[in-house]
Formats: structure tokens, C-alpha cells, sequence
């Protein structure tokens, strides 16, 4: 099948059973998306012209009114017939082609009682360019993959720095943590959209909201503007549950001695009596006291329901979502698959 770009012109090829997404990829086009399976909404794109099918079902990262409107989720749609599509082509600034490369594990350290520091030397004659931001899936058998961001910065990216979550019973992260995976990997990268957007001239302000692991790719972001000199008014929060889980606090204090235009607040979920700090749900805290919104670029990474509250406090405040950029951190595609079929197995 023929899928043409409306706005650029550009076109590629799809077969029917290829998610549009995919197949965009495997032509070296870089469009939005972030969970790759239907629910962040990342990946939208207007369906100009032709029919499109959704194999795995409807997805729920679109409204009624959104496929009324001839919204379509490319990271879920496959052509039926040729397509005309009107989406955004992105290749974030300085980011390579996304590869398939294999990697060994140098180093693995423990950085909070269920985060796990991976440490990942590439092929030394490999050129890894990537933007702020971005992410890698890690490839298991049966092109099933995992995804993680990354948290060292581009121009110190040699090992590249990953923090892992330990999810229990995962099929990754469980032998990590129980030290039963071997040193080699395979890797895919540099992946996403979600990447730090460069200004020529005066920049906005930037806010900056984590919750737990999502604090990996802004802490790439913000290595990167500190260690390019760059000048911007930062506002960071991080969102976990305890004091314990802040496990990223000396390399965040230690930025914040180096920018004076960056302001960091830790915020609790789970706080005991004697925190001093903010506590409650980390976007509420963020966005409390900011008038103008609209004015901030916003970065937000982290667990599914915390980018979807982000989204929602913008939709009451009637905000536009132009200079909101979200990563949220999804199941993989094969784990969605297995808990539909065990649901309906339940049922
Ligand atoms: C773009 C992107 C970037 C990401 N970056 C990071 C990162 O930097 N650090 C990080 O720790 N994670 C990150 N994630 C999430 C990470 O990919 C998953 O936690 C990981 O795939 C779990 O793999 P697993 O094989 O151990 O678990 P699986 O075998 O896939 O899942 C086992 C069970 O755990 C639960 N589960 C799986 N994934 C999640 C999840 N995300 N949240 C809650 N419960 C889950 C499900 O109930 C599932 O049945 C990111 C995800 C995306 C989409
Ligand atoms: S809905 Fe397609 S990438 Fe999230």
C-alpha cells in the first residue's frame, strides 16, 4: 500500500497487517509517538484519504469526537487501501536514524531499593546520535521489546545511562534485578518524540514534572542545557513516593549549584511526619500558583495516569497543549496483548 504525507509530500510504503507507525519507521520517518500501543493519543494523525482497520481493536487514546473528526492512531492503524495522511515529521534536532545495535553491560548499580542504574557500552565504532530526551527499546526474543529513556546526555552518552524500574514478575526488569540476565543486549534507538525542543532567541520558561523513572530523560534534558551553557529559567519536580525513592537528589543538587535559573522541589506522595517539602500528586504541585500556563514549554515523563492528569488539568483550564510535550511511560505492546487475552479468558 501507498501512504502519502500531505504535508510534506514524502511517501512509503505498507503492507495491510504493519501498523502505520512501523512501517513509517522502517522508511527512516520519525513521526510522534510515545506508548506505541493506542492510549497516550502521541501519535495521532488525520486521515485525509482511504480506509484504515485497527487489527488489535479500537484504542482508547481517541475521543468520539476525535474519530469523528478523521483522527486516527498511526501507532495502532494499518492501511486497508493507500492512505493520504496530515501528520507532523519529526527528526528531533542532532538525532540519528533509529538502529538496531548490540551492547554490553558495563556497570549495574542499585539506586533506590527498586531502581536499578544500568550502565550500556556501544559498539565503539558505532556513531549513537540522539536527541534530549529520547529513549531505546531494549529487543527480546521474538521482537517483543522494552522501552527505556535515556538519562545521560547526548555529548556524554559513553555508557549510556538507563534507570530501570523494578515492575515484579516483569519479564525484564525481574532477572535485572535478580542478577539472572546476561552482560549482552540488543538495543534500538534512538526512539520518540519527546526531546528538547532549541530556541535561537529568548527562551520560555520551562517545567520540567517527573514521577519516579520519568526523572531519566529530564535529567538528560537538563545536563544537556547546564553543560551547553545554555541560560533558561528551569523549574523541576519530582514526584515519588518516599524520601527513600529520591534517588537522583545529589546529581539534581548538584546541577542546581551549577544553573542559577534552576529551581527544584522534590514532592511526596507517601510522606512521613517529619518531611518539610511538598507533598501530594507532583502536577498538582507544579502547577500550583502558575497564572500563565500557556507561557511555560513543559516537559512531563512518567507513569500513564500522571501524564493523563497533566493533560486533564490543562483540558479545565481551557490551556492550549501546543507547548506541552509528554512521555508517558506505557506497558509494551506484548504486555497489553497478554492481559486483553487474560481478560477475556476471565470473563
Ligand atoms: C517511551 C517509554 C519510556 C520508558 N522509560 C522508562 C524508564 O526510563 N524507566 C523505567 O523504569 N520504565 C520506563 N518505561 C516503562 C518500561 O518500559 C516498563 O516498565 C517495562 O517495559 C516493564 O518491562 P517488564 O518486561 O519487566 O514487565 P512486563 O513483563 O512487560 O510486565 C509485567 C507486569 O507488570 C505490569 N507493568 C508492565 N509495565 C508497567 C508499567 N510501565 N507501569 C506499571 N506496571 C507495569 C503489568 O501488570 C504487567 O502485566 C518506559 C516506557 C515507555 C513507553
Ligand atoms: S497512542 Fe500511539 S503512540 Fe501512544
Amino acid at each position: 500500500m501507498h501512504i502519502r504525507l500531505a504535508n510534506s509530500g514524502s511517501s512509503f510504503g505498507a503492507s495491510a497487517d504493519q501498523p502505520l507507525l512501523d512501517a513509517a519507521r522502517d522508511a527512516a520517518f520519525n513521526l510522534p509517538h510515545s506508548c506505541q500501543s493506542g492510549n497516550c493519543g502521541a501519535c495521532k494523525a488525520r486521515l485525509v484519504r482511504g480506509e484504515i482497520h485497527y487489527p488489535r481493536g479500537t484504542p482508547l487514546g481517541l475521543s468520539a469526537a476525535e474519530v469523528a473528526e478523521g483522527l486516527i492512531l498511526l501507532c495502532q492503524a494499518c492501511a486497508r487501501s493507500d492512505l493520504v495522511l496530515e501528520t507532523f515529521e519529526i527528526r528531533a534536532a542532532d538525532s540519528g536514524a533509529p538502529r538496531r545495535l548490540p551492547c554490553r553491560i558495563e556497570r549495574r548499580a542499585r539506586l533506590s531499593a527498586d531502581v536499578m542504574g544500568l550502565y550500556l557500552r556501544l559498539p565503539i565504532a558505532e556513531d549513537f546520535r540522539f536527541a534530549p530526551g529520547q529513549y531505546i527499546d531494549i529487543l527480546l526474543p521474538g521482537d517483543r521489546r522494552r522501552s527505556f529513556s535515556i538519562a545521560s546526555p547526548p555529548h556524554d552518552s559513553r555508557p549510556l545511562e538507563l534507570h530501570v524500574r523494578h515492575v515484579p514478575g516483569g519479564e525484564f526488569t525481574d532477572p535485572l534485578f535478580h542478577d539472572l540476565l546476561g552482560s549482552l543486549l540488543l538495543i534500538e534507538g534512538p526512539l520518540g518524540t519527546f526531546a528538547y525542543r532549541p530556541h535561537a532567541g529568548r527562551a520560555p520558561p520551562m517545567l520540567l514534572i517527573g514521577g519516579g523513572t520519568g526523572i531519566a530523560p529530564l535529567l538528560c534534558i537538563l545536563r544537556h542545557v547546564i553543560d551547553q551553557g545554555i541560560e533558561r529559567d528551569m523549574r523541576l519536580y519530582w514526584g515519588v513516593r518516599a524520601e527513600t525513592d529520591l534517588y537522583a537528589q545529589t546529581t539534581i543538587d548538584a546541577l542546581s549549584r551549577r544553573a542559577a535559573g534552576l529551581k527544584y522541589a522534590p514532592v511526596l506522595s507517601e510522606a512521613s511526619a517529619g518531611w518539610r517539602g511538598l507533598t501530594g500528586w507532583v502536577h498538582e504541585a507544579a502547577l500550583e500558583g502558575i497564572d500563565d500556563l500557556a507561557s511555560y514549554e513543559v516537559y512531563a515523563a512518567g507513569p500513564p495516569a500522571m501524564i493523563e492528569a497533566l493533560q486533564g488539568a490543562y483540558a479545565v483550564r481551557g490551556v492550549s497543549m501546543e507547548r506541552l510535550y509528554c512521555d508517558s511511560f506505557d506497558y509494551a505492546e506484548d504486555t497489553l496483548v497478554r492481559q486483553r487475552m487474560s481478560a477475556a479468558t476471565k470473563s
